[in-house]
Parts: structure tokens; sequence; C-alpha cells
């Protein structure tokens, strides 16, 4: 059987130095029926592997659920990386950043406030053995030496960054090893001294990750490390948005510069990212480094293989250096065709009021609840409770992260975590006060990982601090049967009306099947999309982003359906299918 060993300067393939020339994608954020298309695309570019991360709780979004089924197939995607002739190296975490809902660690295991946080603690370690006992045999079984794909397991990422606790960190490499895991484990830190020390152990081989001047890094990574291969496990050839923030973009030829630099040294590389896809439904994350900076729907970063799987110039750029030092095959894939052009009238409006009923059972609670108290680790979540004229003004001591305020239904306001707005006057009347909060991503990096989401108590008007909650978390991750009948029953609106949200709107659309489509939000404010009851994600008039990704397999020939929840308001009822992306503007 194949060996892939760690060697004194190279790694070693069965005994021979190989230069390992990966590319990152996460199946979790493409459509399983595009995984082939994208990983052969990677092949194309000259790559000999595919890397991807493991999002625990993509996999386990409920305590006690695990699911490896259709987009959770990570065995399928690993299959489709060995028939195209390329090695994977798997990063299963148990924390994984990577702009993904809390870096990955489910909700449900950190809302309790005993769990340990990435560090050696027995509820937390118990809980990754029991991850692991899940996961681990389909990697284990297609390691390189048993046959498959797989070179490489890394063990936390970026630890240094966090913690120092080595414990934890050998931890999970004894339970690594002791499910069989027996290819390299790596560990990858920033490259900075400090991150470096803190961030591994021994029995991991250490690879830094950085977006230039490699050849500084590299020494750096050289100092912690004096012997064996020289990894950059995350090259940044791009980056992440973030909502309201200008869209991120790195230029081909520095980045083809660098990538050049490295493997001139004979290093090995992953690109983060080779294709970056798409953070759909609520599965993105979000930073706080002082201001909460939620992630946009669209994770194409920049990278050599946009969102919807079309090569760029820096994809072009980078098989040209590839072919420096290895071998790239002749083949170029076609460009993806324009996607159609259409305005699609949406003519059913039920407003979110109405559709409560299909949407979630309401509760009762004596305080103020977090959502992560009522079991709800994503989305949005509805809170009411009675004022008087004599309350005047709401403040809460946290709003994690953004809430529609209501007085019977009328809208008085929005407070935002992002803009640190916590405080709110209120109309001098007695009535309903609602407030529709919306998760908008875990925190996936830094010291705020792992805290609890919602509406952070006490609530204190100008008279008392309102303790009677009636709380509802929302089912919004598919168009459940419920909310279809409503929408069905609903009355129809005339073309292109304003919109007054939160309100749903419905509307067909003919397609052919499996054609991508990019759907255009500007016109609209900020809310969430679905076609045919999947949930894209969301979309905001903040931008930077101004087109949603419909990747092609979702689309039926014939009729399709659309359906929008808009928060604040719309132009008219009424969404625009454009030719191709819009992510907006950049500031290069
Ligand atoms: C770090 C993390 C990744 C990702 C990138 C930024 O390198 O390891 O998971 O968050 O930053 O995209």
């Amino acid at each position: 059987m194949p060996t892939f060993e760690i060697g004194d300067v190279d790694f070693l393939l069965d005994g021979r130095p190989h230069q390992v020339i990966s590319g990152a994608l996460h199946y979790f954020r493409v459509h399983p029926e595009q995984w082939a298309d994208r990983i052969r695309k990677a092949r194309l570019m000259g790559l000999n592997t595919i890397e991807t991360y493991v999002a625990w709780n993509f996999h386990a979004p409920e305590r006690g659920r695990f699911d490896l089924d259709g987009p959770r197939d990570l065995g399928r995607f690993l299959d489709l990386v060995a028939a195209e002739g390329m090695h994977a190296i798997v990063r299963p975490g148990p924390y994984i950043c990577a702009e993904w809902d809390g870096g990955g660690l489910p909700g449900w295991l950190l809302a309790d406030p005993e769990v340990g946080v990435r560090r050696h603690e027995p509820r937390y370690l118990a809980a990754i053995a029991q991850y692991y006992d899940q996961l681990l045999p389909l990697v284990a079984e297609r390691q390189v030496t048993r046959g498959g794909p797989v070179i490489a397991v890394q063990v936390e990422n970026e630890y240094g960054a966090y913690g120092d606790d080595q414990d934890y960190l050998r931890a999970l490499i004894a339970m690594n090893r002791e499910r069989g895991i027996e290819v390299p484990l790596l560990s990858c830190d920033q490259a900075d001294d400090a991150m470096q020390a803190r961030g591994s152990v021994p029995e991991l081989h250490r690879t830094v990750t950085f977006g230039s001047r490699a050849k500084e890094r590299l020494d750096l990574l050289r100092r912690h490390q004096p012997t064996g291969p020289l990894m950059c496990m995350e090259f940044w050839n791009g980056w992440f948005d973030s909502w309201g923030q200008h869209h991120h973009v790195a230029p081909a030829e520095t980045n083809a510069q660098d990538l050049d630099d490295l493997l001139a040294m004979g290093a090995s590389v992953n690109l983060y990212m080779f294709h970056g896809g798409t953070n759909f439904g609520f599965t993105g994350g979000a930073n706080d480094k002082g201001t909460y900076l939620p992630i946009t729907t669209s994770y194409d970063y920049d990278a050599p293989l946009a969102e919807h799987g079309a090569v760029t110039a820096k994809w072009h750029a980078m098989r040209e250096v590839i072919s420096r030092y290895a071998p790239v095959p002749d083949e170029l894939p076609a460009d993806p065709a324009p996607a159609p052009e259409l305005t699609v009238d949406l003519d059913r409006r039920l407003p979110l009021a109405d559709a409560l009923p299909a949407l979630g059972e309401p509760a009762a609670w004596d305080h103020l609840p977090t959502t992560d108290e009522l079991g709800h680790w994503t989305g949005f979540t509805l809170y009411r409770t009675e004022v008087t004229a004599e309350d005047r003004v709401l403040t809460l001591a946290e709003v994690r992260d953004r809430a529609l305020v209501a007085l019977d239904g009328e809208p008085v306001g929005v407070l935002s975590r992002t803009e640190h707005s916590r405080t709110i006057a209120l109309p001098a009347r007695a009535g309903e006060l609602t407030l529709l909060l919306e998760d908008q991503g875990r925190v996936n990096y830094g010291p705020r990982i792992g805290e609890a989401k919602g509406l952070i108590g006490p609530a204190r008007t100008a008279t008392r601090e309102l303790t009677d909650w009636t709380v509802t978390p929302l089912r919004l991750d598919a168009v459940e049967p419920a909310l279809a009948a409503l929408l069905d029953a609903a009355p129809a609106v005339a073309a292109g009306t304003p919109v007054a949200g939160p309100a749903f709107l419905r509307g067909t659309f003919p397609a052919d099947a499996g054609a991508d489509h990019f759907l255009r939000t500007d016109g609209w404010g900020k809310g969430l999309v679905w076609v045919n009851g999947f949930l894209l994600g969301r979309y905001w008039s903040a931008g930077p982003t101004a087109t949603l990704y419909v990747p092609g397999p979702l689309l039926r020939s014939g009729d399709n359906e659309v359906v929008v929840l808009e928060l604040h308001g719309a132009e008219g009822a009424r969404v625009a299918f454009a030719a191709g992306p819009d992510l907006g503007s950049s500031e290069v």
C-alpha cells in the first residue's frame, strides 16, 4: 500500500519527495451535484490535492443527530477526489474558523456554560470523541495507506491564536490515532512567533498560514521546526466579505508571484480558497473584534474558481505558475454560458404575522431567554411582551445580533449589535411590543466563540424590568408545507406593488433544469430567499453583494418557485435574475 510521510526536507510519497500543490474546496459550500465539476477544474489548474475542512455543526445541527447524507456525504466527496486521481487533506477541527457559523462548534454543545471551549475539559472532549466516532471511520478507510486519497489530517485550527493548552492538543492527537488515523497529523498557525510556539506540539507537523511574503513566513516556520517539509496550509489568495463592507479582491499577478516564490522554495501549499462557494442558509459566521461583522452569503473569496464555478484570470495565472513546477493537463474548462435574464412578478404576499402559526410554537417565559435556552441555534426568533404608556424606552444588556422592534405591528426601529445600539425609544402608548430577532451568525474567531445568541437581559424600560415574555423560535430552514399552504391561500398582489415588511412574497418563473441563475437583490432591503424550497441565504442592501447565486441543480424545467422574506420594505414586488454575479464594489 502507498505511504505518505514527513521526510527530513520533503513530504515523502512512497518514499519519494512530493510537493503538495493543494486547493481548499469546502464540500459544505457547494451543491453536491457540482462537486465533481469543481474538483475536475482543480486538477485542470494543476493541483494534485484537495483540502476540505469538516464543519461539525453541519453534520450535527442538533444534539444526538449526525448526518452523512446528500450535501453532508463527505465519503462521496473524497471518492470524487480519488476518482480525479487527486489526494485529499481533511481538517475536521473540531474547531475550523472558516467564516462558518461558530467556527463549526455546535451551539447545542456550548450552550452549557460548564462545557469548556477549545481546551482540555471532560465534557468538551467527550463530545469530540463522539463526533470523531461518527466521522473518522470514513476518513480512516480512505487514507492513502489503505488505497484512498487522504494523505494528511489537521488537528484544531490556528490554535496558537486562541489558546496554549497542550493537553488539549495531545488529547485530540490520541483520539485521532485511536480511531485509526495513521497519516501525518498537522497543525496550522499564523506567521507569528508566539502563535507558532503556542499552537502545536512536537507530535504534530507544523504548517503556516499567510497570503504574501512567502520567504519571510516560511523562514519563520523553519525557526519553529528545524526539519521536515515547509507547507503553507492557507495561502490566502483572496479574502472573505462582511456585510456592510467593500468586496475584497486580491490581484491575480500578485498572488501568482507569491505562489511562484513559494513553490520555488520547494514548499508545499494549500490555496485558501481554490473555490470558495456559498454560505447557504444560516451557515455564515461572523467576526467580532470590537465590532460585530457578519459574513456575506457569497464566499466567492476572489478565488481562482469563482463562486459559480467559472475559471478566472487568477485560475489561468496560477495554472501558468504551477506548470513551471508540475505537469499541468492541456485541457481547459469551458466558460459557463451567461445565465438567463428575466423579471419575475411576486404575486402572493403573506405578512409574517399571519405566517407565525406555520413557523413555530410560542412559549411563555418569566425571564428574557437567550435563543440558546430555547434550543434554537440559528436564524430568527420572535420575542413578545406587553408595554404601558409609561414604559417609554427599552434597553437591553446586549442584542445578538439584530432586532426589528414594533409596537402592535407598527415599526418602531432596529437594534443592532454591529451599530452597538441596544436602547430604543418607544411610542407613549400601551400595546404589544415585538422584537424580531436575527442571529446573524455565531462568531467564528477569537474569545467570543461559544457565546449565547438572542436578546441578552435584563430588558429595562423607564419604569421597570420586563420579565414576562412569549417567545417563538421560527422554522425557516426550508419552505415547509404549512407555510406553502398559507402562501397558496394568500391574496394576490398587483405586479410591482411596493412591499411593506416583514412579509413573505412568492412568484414562479420558467427555467431549464440545471441552469445557474443570479438573483439581483437591489431594490430590496434585508431578508431571506428560497428557491424551490431551498434557503439560499440572506440578502441585504448594506452590501457589498448585490446578487445571490442560485446553483443550477436547484432548478427544474418548467415552473420554479421563488419565495422572499423581506424584513423592511422593497421598491416593488418583483425580482430580477441577471446574467452573472455582482459581488459589489471593491476598494481597488
Ligand atoms: C484563518 C483560518 C481560516 C479562515 C481564514 C480567513 O486562516 O484558519 O479558517 O478563517 O483565516 O479566511
